[in-house]
């Protein structure tokens, strides 16, 4: 069973392409390679012990989408993550993250539509729910103005995909909201490949014990929270990617012919930015250099997910704790810096 899988070059994509493997499905890729490397393709067939296929295309390419649905022709889903995600540039290059985010999943849809491919899950954001007023976050929680434009399109994609669901589009949908992906693959081949100054704590975290960084700024320590740092729901990015089996799984068992729903992916417990820095310490046997600083503009106070939905629906919980997705993405840093 052939799954396309957009973005597969990235950090959630490449180990979704694993586990859609490890449950027997038959990963095709498709990357413009933005924002990943072809090396990603090496440590997937490593893992793999194959090289899977690869399509090096944009999304926005309508004609190269229809090539591929043509080409392969039984491809029965498409896991959509092919999408820019860097918050401060979408404020700075609004057109770039509208054109692009908003642009590829209509032209999955028109195109998955017209292959009859029905199952579709897409990469959401827990960044919908902004400060969310209750804890912890349930799918019902309300929808909040979206803090950058990256925040908007996840928010615009998910209405296109129910609006389209709504139309009786003969497609059968899944959000994803992710919360906060870490770690890596334990086989260290796969990883993270953040470009510049990492902005999110983890990647920044490694760097620093790498001694790429000089040290770590925690941004406030001035919160309505146990130790005053902001707290979040770290989730390992093979728990995640998971998700995505069990999410197109009960897509394909799904017999309604248009249907959509949306799910929190998260570990259902908070840790706070000092908790993060001090378990690092203890998997890694390193001290951390950090300093406390100013807040940052727009950081939200606390958020972590209810996980109800996701076991009712899919059957899914994570297995992984914060102190995996620590040494694991401390793994992956170390085979980058020799
Ligand atoms: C990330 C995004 C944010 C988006 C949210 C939900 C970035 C940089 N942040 O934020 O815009 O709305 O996901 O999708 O893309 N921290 C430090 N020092 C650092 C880095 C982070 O103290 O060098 C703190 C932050 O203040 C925060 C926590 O670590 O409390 C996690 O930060 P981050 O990894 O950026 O994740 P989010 O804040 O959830």
């Amino acid at each position: 069973m052939k799954i396309l899988v957009t973005g597969g070059m990235g950090f959630i994509g490449s180990h979704t392409v694993v586990e859609l493997f490890n449950a027997g499905f038959t990963p095709i890729i498709m990357d413009n390679l933005d924002n990943s490397q072809l090396s990603v393709l090496d440590g997937l067939t490593s893992i793999l012990g194959f090289k899977p296929k690869f399509y090096e295309e944009d999304c926005n390419d309508k004609s190269a989408l229809k090539k591929i649905f043509q080409g392969e022709r039984d491809i029965i889903g498409v896991i959509h993550f092919a999408a820019n995600k860097a918050v401060g540039e979408s404020v700075a290059k609004p057109l770039k993250y509208y054109k692009n985010n908003i642009g590829s999943l209509i032209n999955i849809l028109e195109e998955s539509a017209m292959a009859n491919i029905a199952n579709i899950v897409f990469s959401s954001s827990c960044t919908v729910y902004g400060q969310p007023d209750e804890l912890p976050v349930s799918e019902t929680a309300p929808i909040k103005i979206a803090e950058s434009p990256y925040g908007n399109t996840k928010q615009i994609c998910e209405e296109i995909l129910r609006d389209s669901v709504n139309s009786k589009l003969p497609i059968k949908a899944l959000s994803l909201r992710y919360f906060n992906p870490i770690g890596a693959h334990p086989s260290g081949k796969i990883g993270e490949l953040p470009k510049g100054v990492p902005g999110n704590l983890v990647p920044f975290v490694v760097q620093s014990a790498a001694g790429w960084r000089e040290k770590i700024s925690i941004f406030g320590n001035d919160y309505n929270t146990p130790d005053g740092t902001c707290i979040r729901d770290y989730i390992h990015v093979v728990d995640i990617a998971k998700a995505h089996v069990n999410a197109l799984q009960f897509l394909i068992k799904n017999e309604s012919p248009s249907f959509y729903d949306w799910v929190n992916l998260g570990t259902g417990k908070g840790s706070s930015v000092l908790e993060v820095v001090q378990t690092f310490e203890k998997v890694s046997g390193l001290k951390l250099n950090y300093e406390i600083i100013d807040r940052r503009p727009g950081d939200v106070e606390k958020v972590f997910a209810s996980t109800e939905k996701a076991d009712k629906l899919l059957g899914w919980k994570t297995k992984l704790t914060l102190e995996d997705g620590l040494a694991d993405s401390w793994r992956w840093q170390q085979s980058l810096s020799r």
